[in-house]
């Protein structure tokens, strides 16, 4: 799309020689976006590690971006870009993309989390159980990572729990060189991640070849969702080839891990340091069944059955978003918010700034998600992204969240351990740094449940 220059204002720049200041800022500011959106408004450009950069916030900068079609492109920093693999349809675009999409979307189909939700509730309870019996505080984070990675692995995957441990080991090493210095040095953790995708693309290609092997023999395929895969065609019509499903199905790994995680140890961090909020919600999951009438798990903990989780999952998304900005690259010049954007800028998305700024509530840095039953909030809501590139995993991460909340907290009263850390780390994702350590106690609830013989 050609741009009329006439009429746009120029881009906002910091002052940035060499980026080196500005880069040190970013990496160690959770506010550096927020701080240059008062000082130069809703689109400003800067200089990251020698990469020009434009960051915008907002309603109207947001959806001139996502209106601009093939102006824009995907982007991706060359670590995750590398390890995601040139046939990813993360580094894909136009209609390679979108064909690509249309295959991987129907893991995510209703019918598909259907079938998912058997095996979700299945860890749940396995996950409370550990929690329940845990006799010593006990840090939660690293269990709701292994807990989001089964989920993938277990749903999508269909992969038994000796599978499933197997190729954790190779995906923690694979996560650890995304936001590393792509530079392959022998013993650097970038390195280390190459080989360990080499060792994941093999593994994965396994899986499909077993459950390929299992449908032509009319077998029952495994609990998975890889039979929806079947007869996945390219953007010429063709099948895909295995070894681009393989590199699908490692994006799926990581687009669903680390961010299912995160928005699981925020939404229990926030909850356990409001207590009023968890009473609140505590008055709805009394009325909630655990486990979920079978069949009816996908709609059992909506919006409509349950409005105060669907609040606090809003409101923990808003003010911890697992995702806090998204990148495109502009191929063209662009009109963003009325503000010239230039041609070859990577436009940097701050969903974190967007979530935070708004002209009605003057409250938003509180966690209040009561918010959420009285219309919209005033401010622009993408914890998902949107337009071509939304995420596709949403429907099973909105899933997966609720049911844990239900199934962990209404039958476990959870104690924050006295002086810790709480703070975030937040690079890949929100965090809580030490680990989030809680004492776990039987509610009431379950105490009875137990005790009727
Ligand atoms: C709370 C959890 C999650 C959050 C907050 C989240 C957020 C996002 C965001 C913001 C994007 C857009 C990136 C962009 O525009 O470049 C995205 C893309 C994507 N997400 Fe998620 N995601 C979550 C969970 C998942 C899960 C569980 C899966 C699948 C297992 C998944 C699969 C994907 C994929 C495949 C894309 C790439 C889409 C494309 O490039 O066309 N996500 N996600």
């Amino acid at each position: 799309m050609a741009i009329v220059s006439a009429g746009l204002a120029p881009l906002p720049t910091t002052p940035a020689a060499s980026g080196v200041l500005e880069t040190l800022a970013f990496l160690r500011d959770r506010d550096f976006a927020q701080a240059r959106f008062e000082r130069y408004g809703d689109v400003f450009g800067t200089t990251l590690l020698g990469q020009r950069t434009v960051f915008i916030r907002g309603e109207r900068a947001i959806a001139d971006l996502f209106a601009q079609g093939d102006a824009v492109e995907g982007w991706w920093p060359a670590s995750v870009r590398n390890l995601l693999g040139p046939l990813s349809l993360a580094n894909r675009n136009g209609a390679d993309h979108k064909a690509r999409r249309r295959v991987v979307g129907q893991l995510f189909a209703t019918v598909a989390l259907k079938r998912y939700s058997p095996a979700i509730v299945a860890l749940v309870d396995e996950l409370r159980q550990e929690v329940q019996q845990a006799t010593a505080p006990l840090a939660l984070v690293p269990k709701l990572r292994r807990f989001a990675f089964s989920v993938i692995a277990t749903t999508v995957l269909g992969l038994d729990p000796v599978d499933r441990e197997a190729l954790f080991g190779d995906f923690e090493i694979w996560c650890g060189g995304l936001f590393a210095l792509p530079f392959a040095l022998p013993g650097s953790p970038y390195r280390r991640a190459l080989q360990a995708r080499k060792r994941l693309l093999a593994r994965l290609g396994a899986v499909l070849e077993k459950a390929q092997t299992a449908a032509a023999a009319g077998m029952p395929l495994n609990a998975g969702g890889l039979d929806l895969l079947a007869g996945g065609l390219d953007e010429a019509g063709l099948p895909l080839a295995d070894d681009d499903v393989a590199e699908q199905l490692l994006l799926l790994l990581f687009a669903g891990y680390e961010t299912t995680a995160s928005s699981l140890s925020c939404l229990l961090l926030s909850l356990l340091q409001h207590p009023n909020e968890l009473a609140w919600l505590h008055e709805e999951l009394a009325g909630l069944p655990w486990p979920p009438p079978p069949g009816e798990a996908v709609a059992a903990y909506d919006a409509l059955r349950a409005p105060r989780l669907d609040a606090v999952v809003k409101e923990v998304m808003r003010l911890t978003p697992p995702v806090g900005g998204f990148f495109r690259r502009s191929r063209q010049p662009l009109a963003l918010a009325g503000v010239l954007v230039p041609a070859d800028r990577v436009v940097q998305v701050s969903i974190s700034a967007s979530h935070r700024h708004g002209t009605g509530d003057n409250d938003l840095e509180l966690f209040r998600p009561q918010r959420h039953l009285a219309g919209e909030p005033a401010v622009t809501m993408l914890p998902f992204g949107g337009g071509e590139r939304v995420c596709l995993g949403k429907a099973l991460a909105e899933l997966e969240v609720r049911l844990l909340t239900v199934g962990l907290l209404k039958h476990l009263t959870l104690e924050l351990e006295p002086g810790q850390d709480l703070t975030l780390a937040t690079i890949p994702s929100p965090s809580p740094k030490q680990g989030l350590l809680v004492r776990p106690q039987r509610s009431a609830n379950l105490a009875a449940a137990v005790a009727v013989p």
